[in-house]
C-alpha cells in the first residue's frame, strides 16, 4: 500500500506554507472555510487522518486520477471541480454565510492541491491506486430497520441518539451529525447507500473499522441515509419527486428531504 509522506518531510518555504494552509483547510474547514461551511463537517470526517486513510477515500490515490471523466455533472473535471462538488453536498454549501462554493480560481482551492499533491509525493500519475475510494460491497438486501438496532449499540454512543453528532464547546463537532440539518445534504456521495455503506464497514465505528458484517454495514447505512437531510442544491424550481427520478433514479438513494414539499405545490 502507498504511504504518503509524514509530516516532518513537509518542505520549507512558501510551497511547503501553501501544503500546511491545505491541510489545516481539510482538517479543520469549520474554522478556516467558515464562509463556504453549511454543514458541520470537515472535509477529514469522511477522508479521514486528513485524507491519508486508505479505503476511506485517500488525496494521495484522487490526486493522480484527475483530470477525469464524470457522469454526475457530465464533463471532464479538474481537481478544483471535484473539491468544488464536496463543498457543494457535502459541505452543503447552499446553507453557508457565502451561500455558494468558493469561487473559481480560489486560494482555498489552490492550498488543497498543493497539499494533496505532496501527500501523492511519488505516486504514479494516472494509476488507480490500491486503497483509492471507499470499498465496494458486494450488493445485499439492506433494511433500514435492522440497521436501527445497529447504530443504537454501535454508533449512538458517539453520534448520538438521534444521529445529531456531539457538539464541540469550542465550535463544530466531537463526533459529526449524520443527517438533520447540519449533515450533508441530499446529492452528496454519502447519501447514496453503496458509498455509505463502503464507509462503515471499512471505517466505523471509529477506531474499530472492519468489525461490521457486510449486512451489517449496508442495513446501518440504510438507515442513515433515510433520515431527513438538507435538500439537494440541484433542485431549484423542481419537486421532490422530480428531482427523485432525474438524480437519485438508481433506487440507491433515499432522498428524504427537510421539509419535505419544498416547491409548496402539494408534491412530497
Ligand atoms: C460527508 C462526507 C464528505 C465530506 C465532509 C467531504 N467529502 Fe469528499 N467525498 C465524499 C464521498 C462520498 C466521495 C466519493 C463520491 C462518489 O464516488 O460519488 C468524495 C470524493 C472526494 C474527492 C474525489 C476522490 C477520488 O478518489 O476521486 C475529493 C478530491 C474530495 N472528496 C475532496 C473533499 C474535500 C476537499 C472536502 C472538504 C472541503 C470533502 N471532500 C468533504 C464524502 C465527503
Ligand atoms: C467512538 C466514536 C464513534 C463511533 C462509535 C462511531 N463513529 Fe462514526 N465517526 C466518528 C468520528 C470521530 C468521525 C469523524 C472521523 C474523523 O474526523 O477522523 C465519524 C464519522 C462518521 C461518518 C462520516 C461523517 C458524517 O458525519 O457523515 C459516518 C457516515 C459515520 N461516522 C457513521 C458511523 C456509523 C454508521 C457508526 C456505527 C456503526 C459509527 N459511525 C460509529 C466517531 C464514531
Amino acid at each position: 500500500m502507498f504511504s504518503p509522506p509524514p509530516e516532518t518531510a513537509i518542505p520549507s518555504g512558501p510551497q511547503g506554507d501553501a501544503v500546511r494552509r491545505g491541510e489545516a483547510i481539510f482538517r479543520q474547514t469549520q474554522i478556516y472555510t467558515r464562509r463556504y461551511a453549511g454543514s458541520g463537517l470537515n472535509c477529514t470526517n469522511c477522508h479521514l487522518e486528513g485524507g491519508r486513510k486508505a479505503d476511506a477515500s485517500p488525496m494521495w490515490a484522487a490526486w493522480v486520477r484527475y483530470p477525469a471523466w464524470r457522469d454526475k455533472n457530465g464533463k471532464i473535471n479538474t481537481m478544483e471541480d471535484r473539491i468544488r462538488g464536496c463543498f457543494i453536498y457535502s459541505m452543503n454549501a447552499q446553507a453557508s454565510p457565502a451561500g455558494t462554493p468558493p469561487p473559481p480560481g480560489d486560494d482555498i482551492y489552490r492550498d488543497l492541491e498543493t497539499y494533496f499533491a505532496w501527500l501523492a509525493t511519488g505516486a504514479p500519475t494516472g494509476a488507480d491506486m490500491k486503497g483509492r475510494g471507499y470499498p465496494k460491497l458486494a450488493k445485499v438486501e439492506y433494511d433500514p430497520a435492522r440497521g436501527a438496532k445497529v447504530f443504537d449499540e454501535q454508533c449512538s454512543s458517539c453520534h448520538g441518539a438521534n444521529g445529531q453528532g456531539t457538539p464541540d464547546p469550542r465550535g463544530g463537532y466531537l463526533y459529526p451529525p449524520l443527517w438533520g440539518d447540519r449533515s450533508f445534504n441530499w446529492g452528496a456521495g454519502m447519501a447514496k447507500v453503496a458509498n455509505a455503506a463502503g464507509f462503515v464497514k471499512a471505517n466505523m465505528p471509529f477506531g474499530m473499522g472492519n468489525s461490521l458484517t457486510d449486512q451489517q454495514a449496508w442495513n446501518v447505512a440504510a438507515f442513515l441515509d433515510s433520515h431527513e437531510r438538507p435538500a439537494d442544491p440541484r433542485q431549484k424550481g423542481m419537486s421532490v419527486a422530480e428531482t427523485r427520478s432525474k438524480f437519485h433514479a438508481s433506487g440507491d438513494y433515499y432522498g428524504q428531504t427537510i421539509g419535505g414539499d419544498l416547491l409548496g405545490d402539494g408534491t412530497p
